[in-house]
């Protein structure tokens, strides 16, 4: 690839001074790669009107582009939160009580809003203590590098783009990453034992956003005790859609929507969770929970609590809402989610339409094989009416290249009869039958 969409993008980038765009572009090696690793997406991007489009208005999950109505499958809003009414209205006190935004960074100040959420979300998480920053972002790039030190990180090699960021950091600032294939229990221990002293974190995700699946979080909190490590796990999918496991439970999914952590049984021993209110809960905050000594470490070594603006008050007036919604009738939201989930997983089984998800969760990936075709499959699904998330390279590796579903429980029966519908066409026009199983090569090819 020499002039690809991005490149010709990426035209106005300055050059050193003197120096003509196209020599320093050439002597930018990383630049090169860059390039490369992302002219797939870039011209998706470009051409395919399922990214970076222009969403002129919504009707529940329905959104309009243009004269286009089309129902939504490419929401995280799992519980529907965005659109439940009595969440809505909780935004106007608190934003007449507080204003809009107010600005202090929370080392200043915070609304006594930050506090009472912190408190329900302990309770709820069962969890030593909680710190809410505005992003799970922020949370990966100044938390990462003050629990790694000068130590080693072990980094899940499909943990998402924004813990990888995260140690990209903390190794400039000394800290060592090493990298271990995917849930690989095995591998992760190899390196363990070979690890050099000094401070060792485990960096992976909970419920994965392109799979769907979870990792079997208590042999790797066993392992982690074991070697004396931090394990720090991002829930961001997880967070409201599993929980604690119950006798009366609605589903197999647990009850309360607590997280990974206890989903599985586990304890907080040496498990720092991070999870975030801008999916489950549609508001923009996210939160550590940890022990109360390493959040008052981290109130004056993480610069987002130091330097950043704050969540919105209407963001902390919705998560709190959601608290209270989730608590009243959060088992019943996830029993129905469990079940929209569960229609589209068994109608796919039926189509032989493989994916990697093996979990039951709502994110339901669909490889299509062969990646040079997913700018047809995506307008096909785009003109049958059907928004989906496009997994283009590099988004997952090469053989899982396709497209995502996301159900939430504000999708109704009638967009999921539509959903399956557009499938059933698609799976003969584009032979998407048993894709996954047959064609992916093995973890080590990838
Ligand atoms: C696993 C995971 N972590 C972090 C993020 C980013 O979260 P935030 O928007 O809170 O920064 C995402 C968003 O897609 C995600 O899927």
């Amino acid at each position: 690839m020499t002039d690809g969409l991005l490149r010709h993008d990426l035209e106005w980038l300055p050059s050193a001074p003197g120096e003509p765009p196209a020599r320093r572009r050439q002597s930018d090696a990383w630049l090169e790669r860059w390039l490369d690793t992302c002219n797939d997406l870039a011209r998706l991007r470009a051409t395919n009107p399922m990214l970076d489009a222009v969403i002129d208005e919504i009707d529940g999950r329905r959104i309009r582009i243009g004269d286009h109505w089309l129902s939504d499958f490419a929401s995280c809003n799992y519980l529907g939160f965005d659109l439940e009414p009595e969440i809505i209205a909780s935004i106007i006190e608190p934003v007449l009580k507080w204003g809009t935004h107010p600005s202090w960074s929370r080392l200043l100040g915070s609304p006594v809003l930050y506090e009472q959420i912190e408190s329900e979300l302990t309770d709820l998480l069962g969890a030593p203590d909680t710190l809410l920053l505005p992003t799970i972002t922020h949370i990966h790039m100044s938390v990462i590098p003050v629990l790694a030190g000068g130590g080693t990180i072990f980094l899940d090699r499909r943990a998402h783009k924004t813990i990888y960021d995260g140690t990209k950091i903390a190794s400039s600032n000394g800290a060592r990453v090493q990298r271990y294939e995917h849930d690989d229990l095995g591998h992760l221990e190899e390196l363990l034992k070979a690890a050099p002293g000094g401070s060792r974190l485990i960096c992976m995700d909970g419920v994965n956003s392109m799979t769907g699946n979870a990792p079997d979080l208590h042999a790797f909190a066993e392992l982690a005790r074991d070697h004396d490590a931090l394990l720090y796990v991002d829930d961001a999918h997880g967070f409201g859609v599993i929980g604690e496991r119950t006798a009366d439970e609605p589903c197999d999914w647990g009850s309360r929507g607590n997280s990974i952590v206890r989903h599985m049984g586990e304890t907080y021993d040496n498990v720092i969770l991070i999870g975030g209110f801008s999916k489950a809960y549609s508001s923009l905050l996210a939160f550590i929970a940890l022990p109360t000594r390493v959040k008052n470490v981290l109130k004056i070594a993480a610069p987002p609590y130091l330097y950043s603006g704050p969540s919105p008050v209407a963001s902390l007036a919705t998560a709190m809402a959601g608290l209270e919604v989730n608590a009243l009738r959060g088992d019943e939201i996830r029993a129905d989610l469990h079940a929209k989930t569960k229609r589209v997983l068994d109608r796919m089984g039926e189509l032989d339409l493989a994916t990697p998800n093996t979990s039951g969760f709502p994110i339901i990936e669909i490889p299509v094989g062969d990646p040079d075709r997913i700018d047809e499959v995506g307008r096909f699904l785009f003109d049958r009416g059907i928004y989906v998330t496009l997994a283009a390279f590099p988004l997952v590796p090469r053989h899982e290249v396709g497209f995502r579903i996301q159900v939430t429980a504000a999708n109704t029966d009638e967009d999921i009869d539509l959903l399956l519908t557009v499938l059933e066409e698609a799976v003969d026009r584009f032979d998407l039958a048993g894709v996954y199983g047959e064609r992916a090569p093995s973890a080590a090819q990838v």
